[in-house]
């Protein structure tokens, strides 16, 4: 057997450390904790699996928060990494090492896999010009610049990407470019930077993206990477950057995407070191472990062209799987702070059981790269139905007829060859790990579900409560082994969902009395066993608690974080365009009510209106973006909600004497904020 022993490290993901766990990321961390705990129930014999993951902890959002906070990264990191480790743990994902990327073993491992890459002549050194922030001193990364987009003329838009057209550039060539971080006008500036020669892996990587290690689909995206032609990777960063120094070379910093893949060895290595397990038959060059990453797909890049050829250029093995999964959504759309559907970790687990959400994950999860949904009404409907009323329903049932006329113990004859529900049940189990190992786990659950029915439809076809009434011998017989049996198939079920259910299982275990379950108690069964007190096990879900958890999410919208850029979590105190203000400061803002007069197009403008607008006796003109959103004869007679105290702005045509309040994320979808009826012009905002 040992020959044939599989020796597994799986990861997931390293968060970043300056953004709260929430939902979206939980999809992966369960849905890998799931993979891992259906693996560890297998003999160690047999199987050996480890699970590791770390706290990605470099960079220049990190570095700029912890500036806002008026604390060392060092600080804010600690203090993100407990965290974080709490949330994962309250969702009860359960890793061997939670290590942070700014540890020793990181920079041991990534001044070795550089020096190695840079011994083969694989890092070449050129001049670059960059945007500079000259009140900060510092390079400006893509999203610390905001401008006019090149191609729509959108204001206020990314130095990489617009939001409102989509179209990606480079930060020199957005229109009137700012530095988020301290308002100054950016210049151009050259640097030295260090490349790592990706270009050269071309034939390697071509051949690896369709090698067997990513999903189809996964593998067929990064096609567009060879399209425009590989580049060459920019591995460097310059002063100040939290992260590490590149050897011999001052003020040069590893770019936080260098060290990040890293941290999976690091975080390894950590664990060898305090496990004393062999960190080479892990990583080393003929290793024959397994190794499967489980990622998001906007990482998919880093992991699956970087990470390989790295890895390649440095003589170590590359990864054997790369599991890419879809976004969360929340009711059908993205996770949203307006709408109150931006929920982080904790706020959930205030008020919900942690084990709810990896029952609906899992019931929704595949092993294609799709975004899945998390419908709350059907979330409650679900988890109602099934867990508690096909699952637990089972075992209470079963087990108020095994105490009171059984004394707690089960028959010696369980159904087991008669009952076909057994052997059904049973046979699942090939059908369920299949499931498991192939990350379909909602074939499994469907499976499962099914399995579930069929006891309950064989508990109520016996109809055990009209047996008890009966005093005779072959009656009580029947009710006896009828009631074992029902119990026997929830230990089976039990079994079968604990990679999901681990707490849940492991209360069952507690009822059932028996040792915790793993693969090899597919053999044994209950007979003449002796259970303990039913305590209930799952909670119907109400609507109540739904809504309660809605509330504090929108709640702790106004207090603490808003999402960043890239949708993972961030703190609204992160966007330095829009840093947080008191209540004094947003007291200076005299909103007012204005009707508006008139409106035209602005000749060479595609975006503007010109409005005409009555602020109760004052006439101003004020442009405003909104001229794909309103035809300009609908908007006249109009009441809209206008900021009057802002200082006039010079525009190319003409001065704009005020700012009319529009919501939405812009084009078509924009509209301006109407005052209910009984609003005057002039009336001030409160
Ligand atoms: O996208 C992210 O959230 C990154 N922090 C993921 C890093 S994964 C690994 F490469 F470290
Ligand atoms: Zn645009």
């Amino acid at each position: 057997m040992s020959n044939n022993k599989r020796k597994i490290l799986a990861t997931s993901a390293l968060p970043y450390a300056n953004g709260s766990i929430h939902l979206g990321h939980l999809v992966e961390y369960i849905q890998t904790d799931i993979w891992v705990r259906y693996q560890k129930m297998y003999p160690k014999a047999e199987r050996e699996c480890h699970y590791v993951c770390a706290d990605d902890a470099h960079g220049t959002p990190i570095m700029l928060r912890a500036e806002q906070e008026g604390i060392t990264p060092e600080t804010l990191i600690e203090r993100m990494h407990a965290e974080h480790r709490r949330d994962f743990e309250g969702f009860n994902v359960a890793f061997d090492n939670y290590y942070t990327t700014h540890s020793e073993e990181n920079r041991l491992l990534a001044e070795e896999i550089y020096r190695r890459l840079k011994d083969k002549n694989l890092i070449e050194v050129r001049t670059i010009e960059q945007l500079y922030d000259p009140e900060k001193n510092m390079f400006l990364p893509d999203r610390f610049i905001r401008g006019e987009c090149p191609r729509c003329h959108a204001q206020d838009q990314y130095g990489d990407v617009c939001e409102v057209c989509g179209s990606t550039y480079s930060p020199t060539d957005l229109i009137k470019p700012v530095s988020a971080v301290s308002g100054a006008t950016p210049v151009k500036k050259e640097s030295e930077h260090y490349f790592f020669k990706l270009s050269q892996y071309k034939k390697f990587l071509k051949e690896w993206i369709h090698g067997g290690h990513l999903q189809a689909e996964a593998g067929n995206k990064l096609e567009e990477w060879f399209a425009v032609g590989l580049k060459d990777w920019d591995i460097s960063r310059d002063s100040p950057y939290f992260g590490f120094q590149i050897p011999d070379a001052p003020g040069k910093y590893f770019y936080v995407w260098l060290d990040a893949p890293i941290g999976y060895m690091a975080s390894f290595k950590n664990l060898c070191d305090r496990k004393g397990l062999n960190f080479d038959e892990y990583w080393g060059p003929s290793s024959t472990a397994e190794l499967h990453h489980f990622i998001g797909k906007d990482i998919l890049s880093f992991h699956a062209l970087f990470w390989p050829a790295m890895l390649h250029g440095a003589g170590y093995r590359t990864p054997d799987k790369i599991y890419t999964h879809g976004f969360l959504t929340i009711n059908g759309q993205k996770m949203s702070k307006s709408r109150g559907t931006f929920i982080n970790a904790r706020t959930y687990l205030n008020h919900l059981n942690p084990e709810y959400l990896r029952y609906y994950f899992a019931a929704k999860l595949t092993n294609r790269v799709e975004d899945i949904d998390l419908n709350l009404d059907d979330f409650i409907a679900r988890v109602n139905a099934d867990l508690v009323g096909k699952y637990v329903n089972i075992a209470s049932r079963a087990a108020g007829f095994i105490h009171r006329h059984f004394d707690g113990r089960l028959a010696l004859t369980i159904y087991h060859n008669k009952a076909k529900e057994i052997d059904d049940l049973r046979a699942s189990a090939k059908h369920i790990a299949k499931n498991y190992e192939g990350r379909e786990y909602a074939k499994a659950v469907r499976q499962i579900m099914e399995d579930a029915d069929k006891v309950n439809q064989y508990f109520d076809e016996n109809k055990p409560w009209e047996l008890a009434k009966k005093t005779n011998e072959t009656e009580r017989k029947k009710l006896h082994e009828i009631c074992s049996t029902t119990l026997e198939c929830f230990r089976l079920l039990t079994l079968y969902l604990k990679p999901i259910l681990p707490d849940t299982a492991e209360r069952a275990e507690q009822f059932l009395n028996i040792k915790p379950l793993t693969w090899t108690d597919l053999d044994h069964d209950l007979s003449g066993h002796r259970i303990n007190e039913f305590k209930h096990l799952a909670k119907r879900v109400e609507k109540t608690q739904i809504d309660a958890m809605l509330n504090e999410a929108k709640e702790s919208l106004n207090m603490t974080e808003e999402t960043n850029p890239s949708t993972k979590s961030g703190p609204l105190a992160d966007d330095p365009l829009r840093p947080e203000i008191t209540i004094d400061d947003f007291a200076k803002v005299d909103l007012r009510i204005a009707r508006i007069i008139k409106a035209d197009y602005v000749e060479g403008a595609d975006k503007l209106l010109r409005l005409t607008v009555d602020l109760g006796g004052e006439q101003r003109n004020i442009f405003a973006g909104i001229r794909n959103a309103y035809d300009p004869k609908d908007l006249e007679g109009r009441l809209t909600v206008v900021v009057a105290n802002l200082a006039p702005r010079k525009m190319k045509f003409g001065v704009s004497e005020g700012m009319a309040l529009a919501a939405g994320p812009g084009g078509k979808d924009l509209w301006l904020l109407s005052p209910d009826d009984g609003a005057r012009p002039g009336m001030r905002v409160k």
